[in-house]
């Protein structure tokens, strides 16, 4: 099958870089990224390419490159999906907050939305592809509702997860370790699959596209978060087993890491995991193992999240117990507020909760990051519904320039790892706070020799 017009539901974090990838690298295919949310597709819409409304390293030169070319962002979802022979299905896929699994299983209503409102707009045959991170199975659902609502158009279901990083999403999009895809091992599936595969070998080598059936696919995507989150669990509980004797984490990562059976990447010891992803997956997991009755697969991955929320509490202890067990009234600092470097996204980002835990001890928080808003920091402290609006204003304040929120600080804590961070003047910024000057380092990238040469009490993570 020939394609020429693709259409993505979901202009979000996924969606958005990797339909203005296949444009840059398909220019022979009319790509249209819809979404309800008008505010969303207006930004995409920006005039001035660098307000679109995700930051990522390249992003906007793709865009400036491919819309109105062959890209385009829009709100009118019927008309897209009439159009388009692929419809990739991107929306949000977030931890149920109500009902059966709430707090654990994925909430499939968006995607369901998705599935009717293309059941009833399709009059010719599509490939439907799972973009979204989604429960093994649910490509049957979706099926189920495409076969029984629509207009007997036939519907082939492809599971094509993503693996992009935020922060690398261009660089990963360009340059992906593997393309999967999977579908039905019927004739028509297959076909549905050289149809897919053939969009992406326009830039993607062939030995880098994986084929497998539909359930294999969605069970990769949820098995290779958890296997990374499990990483960082792994270390940062080590991490806690340094400080006690002496060890030092980094030491250790680097020592282990140099097997080549374990390999160097995600070692990294921090204030734990963040991400709209990793606590998502494992949870969803999760919940499938035990809907299967697998308690002991259940409980051991589970341990991956309990892990992670004992560190991003044990920095928040540690804070509170080395000034002395009180923090009331005193102001600290906070560089950074997104999950990763690179990003402006905050979602489930440890500054969040390790912000929660101080304002609850009556600090006042300064946070400097350099592409998160005001806005953003509250509406993340108001989400927790800990306490009124109100209450998290006074808690919390947010500062453009970092000098400014460091100055009169009791303490200075690192929460990410944006790179500029380790470049400033640390001496200036040690005149300006309160004595002693305290650094927490939840990401261990400042120079702790250097630092303590000026007279900083530093304390990273696992040392
Ligand atoms: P997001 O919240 O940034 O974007 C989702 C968008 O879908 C929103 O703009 C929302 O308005 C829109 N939407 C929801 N329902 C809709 C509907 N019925 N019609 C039209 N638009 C609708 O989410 P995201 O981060 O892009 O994640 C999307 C999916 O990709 C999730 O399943 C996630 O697990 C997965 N994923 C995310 C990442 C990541 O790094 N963020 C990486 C890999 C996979
Ligand atoms: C993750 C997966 O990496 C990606 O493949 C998937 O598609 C989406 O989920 P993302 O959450 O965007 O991507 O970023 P990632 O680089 O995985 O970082 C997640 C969190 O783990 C961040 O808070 C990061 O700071 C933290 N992290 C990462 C560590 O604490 N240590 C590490 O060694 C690596």
């Amino acid at each position: 099958m020939k394609i020429t017009k693709i259409c993505c539901i979901g202009a979000g974090y996924v969606g958005g870089p990797t339909m203005a990838i296949i444009a840059q690298k398909c220019p022979q295919i009319q790509v249209t990224v819809v979404d309800l949310n008008a505010e969303r597709i207006a930004d995409w819409n920006d005039e001035d390419v660098n307000n679109i409304p995700i930051y990522e390293p390249g992003l906007s030169q793709v865009v400036a490159e491919a819309r109105g070319r062959n890209l385009f962002f829009s709100t009118e979802v019927d008309k897209a999906i009439d159009e388009a022979q692929i419809i990739f299905i991107s929306v949000n896929t977030p931890t149920k907050t109500y009902g059966k699994g709430k707090g654990m299983a994925a909430d499939l209503k968006y995607i369901e939305l998705c599935a009717r409102q293309i059941a009833k707009i399709a009059k010719d045959n599509k490939i439907v592809v799972e973009k979204s991170t989604l429960p093994v199975r649910t490509a049957e659902a979706i099926k189920s509702i495409l076969d029984n609502t629509g207009n007997g158009v036939q519907f082939q279901i492809l599971s094509n997860p993503e693996f992009l990083a935020e922060g690398t999403a261009v660089e990963d999009l360009l340059h992906p370790d593997r393309i999967l895809i999977g579908g039905d091992e019927t004739a028509e599936g297959q076909k549905a699959i050289q149809a897919l595969v053939d969009v992406y070998s326009n830039w993607v080598a062939p030995e880098k596209i994986l084929t497998t059936n539909v359930w294999s696919s969605e069970l990769s995507k949820l098995t290779a978060n958890a296997f990374l989150a499990q990483r960082i669990s792994s270390i940062n509980a080590l991490s806690e087993l340094c400080e006690k004797t002496g060890a030092n984490i980094n030491e250790v990562a680097k020592a282990i890491g140099m097997d080549s059976r374990i390999g160097p990447k995600f070692l990294k010891a921090s204030v734990g995991f963040g991400g709209s992803c990793f606590q998502k997956d494992i949870l969803n997991l999760v919940y499938i193992a035990k809907s299967y009755g697998l308690n002991e697969v259940a409980d051991y991955w589970e341990q991956v999240i309990i892990m992670n929320d004992h560190q991003k509490k044990r920095f928040s202890n540690g804070i509170v117990q080395t000034l002395y067990n009180t923090v009331a009234d005193k102001k600290i600092a906070f560089l950074g507020w997104a999950f990763k470097k690179d990003t402006n996204d905050t979602r489930e980002s440890a500054a969040i909760y390790v912000a929660n835990d101080l304002i609850g001890e009556q600090a006042k928080i300064a946070v400097y990051d350099p592409k998160v808003s005001h806005k953003k920091v509250l509406a993340d402290l108001d989400y927790l519904e800990t306490r009124s609006s109100k209450k998290n204003e006074e808690g919390v304040q947010s500062f453009e320039n970092p000098y400014e929120a460091c100055k009169d600080v009791h303490a200075i804590a690192i929460l990410t790892e944006w790179d500029e961070f380790a470049q400033y003047d640390w001496q200036k910024i040690y005149n300006g706070m309160q004595k002693p000057a305290f650094v927490f380092d939840g990401r261990n990238i400042l120079n702790a020799s250097e630092l303590k040469k000026i007279g900083f009490i530093y304390q990273g993570i696992g040392a």
